[in-house]
């Protein structure tokens, strides 16, 4: 039985949350297998709007299982915070079921995301300061601590105190901050022992079980692509595998169970952090694609950069993660505009690339090399197929379908779950 793969095409904020939400109620699990609460995704429904940054969409839908695998990192003040802000509005969230394998995010990882930031200075990433990169970095360097960690005292205070040595070194003598206290930080953890123990499973287990007893499951991605950690404009990218890859490894199902890849990307493109960014637009019709598509972010608040398409990136994500579909968000976001450009290749010191060029140098110095299509102005938020679609709209869609060289299954065309032109199925 099958498991979906659903990804970032571009630099995040795709619309990655309402596509698993789409998905709807003929899945029976949803796994968040990388990144953490650097996540954010907004999900409309009705007028009701929820903002989900650690726990998987799934949670939205009745009946879903809703897994956090062993490739996410957890920060469990967040996730019981969102777990109490979601009951008190109705949302069940008794189903939802923790790997043991994940690790911990732990009050000394999120200050050194915040002040190592702050010495790389000019150079630095813009994290979201969540501990994400020293979380994923303990675990490479092997001195993390796991979810199964927490049950066993005597194991996570040995761990705590082995993490620490070194890096109360590193605070106290090179960052000039406090040293962290053994006992506090076990304390601090164990805290949330007893309640996250019902939830603490070998999520890879039920996976498989689930699997064999023909469950729908859907393998959705934190970040993106161009933010992956392999393969993304390093080192301006999170510290994990946001890529179809990285759903193995960060779940437990094998690369034969995957029988589908959806690729999520906007009409256009936004980006948040430093780092190149090559369609950016930081003028007027940038400003007007922010407030148009309201590109603030849902994690941290921060204003998005925004630009215009650029298809040698969805490309790249097509081939990156064996692309099987794409859902193209927002198109309604690009309405009124007089004409729609989209990066169709790049020069890089006088010679054309149609593809990603090879290094980082190379691509930083990208510029653009548009093919402009006509605008249109008709409201198309209530258009439900591509025949609704005014013609220039639907020349532009069917144009990206053509560059970004894999099959368009829906188009979003509004926030709300309702407001999407639907034009394969997303499930066989
Ligand atoms: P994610 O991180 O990929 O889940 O995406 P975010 O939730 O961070 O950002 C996407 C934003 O776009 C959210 O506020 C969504 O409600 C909104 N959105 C998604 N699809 C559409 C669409 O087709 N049209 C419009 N106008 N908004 C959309
Ligand atoms: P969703 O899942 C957009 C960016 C940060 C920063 C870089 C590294 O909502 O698409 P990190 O805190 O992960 O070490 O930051 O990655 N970033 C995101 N940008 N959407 C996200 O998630 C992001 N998660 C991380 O802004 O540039
Ligand atoms: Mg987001």
């Amino acid at each position: 039985m099958p498991a979906i793969v659903l990804v970032g095409a571009q630099w995040g904020d795709e619309g990655k949350g309402k596509a698993t939400d789409l998905l709807g109620s003929r899945i029976d699990a949803v796994v968040k297998f990388n990144g953490g609460n650097n996540a954010g995704h907004t999900i409309v429904i009705g007028t009701e709007k929820y903002a989900l940054h650690l726990l998987p969409s799934g949670i939205l839908t009745p009946g879903v299982t809703p897994i956090i695998g062993n490739g996410v990192v957890i920060d469990l003040g967040v996730l019981f915070g969102e777990i109490d802000a979601l009951e008190q509005r109705g949302v069940d969230t008794s189903k939802l079921v923790v790997s043991a394998n994940a690790h911990v995010i732990t009050s000394y990882n999120r200050t050194l995301d915040n002040v190592t930031e702050r010495f790389l200075g000019k150079h630095k990433i813009g994290t979201t300061g969540r501990g994400i990169g020293p979380t994923y970095a303990d675990k490479m360097s092997r001195i993390g601590i796991r979810v199964q960690d927490l049950f066993d005292e005597s194991v996570l205070r040995a761990k705590v105190a082995g993490a620490l040595n070194t890096k109360n070194q590193l605070l106290v003598k090179l960052y000039n901050r406090k040293a962290f206290d053994v006992d506090a930080v076990v304390a601090e953890l164990q805290a949330y022992a007893e309640r996250l123990r019902p939830m603490v499973t070998d999520t890879s287990l039920l996976l498989e079980q689930m699997l064999q007893g023909g469950a729908n499951v859907v393998l959705e991605a934190g970040q993106a692509t161009l933010l992956d950690v392999d393969f993304g404009t390093y080192p301006f990218v999170t510290s994990s595998n946001a890529t179809a890859g990285g759903a193995c490894t960060g779940s437990g199902i094998p690369p034969t169970r995957i029988s589908r890849v959806i690729a999520v990307a906007k009409a256009y493109t936004t980006r948040v952090g430093e780092g190149p960014f090559p369609t950016e637009l930081l003028d007027d019709k940038g400003d007007a694609l922010r407030l148009a598509g309201a590109e603030f972010g849902t994690t941290t608040g921060r204003p998005r950069r925004c630009g215009w398409f650029d298809a040698p990136i969805a490309r790249y994500a097509t081939r990156i993660n064996g692309v099987t579909d794409f859902v193209i968000t927002k198109l309604d976001v690009l309405t009124g505009m007089d004409e729609v450009p989209v990066c169709v290749a790049y020069d890089v010191d006088g010679v054309r690339h149609d593809e990603v060029p090879m290094t980082q140098a190379e691509f930083a110095r990208a510029v653009p090399i548009y093919e402009t299509f006509p605008g249109w102005t008709e409201d198309i938020s209530g258009a439900r197929t591509l025949d609704d679609l005014p013609a220039n709209a639907r020349d532009y869609v069917l144009a990206l379908e053509q560059m970004i060289n894999a099959p368009l299954s829906a188009i979003g065309v509004g926030p709300g779950r309702d407001a999407v032109i639907a034009v394969r199925a997303l499930l066989d």
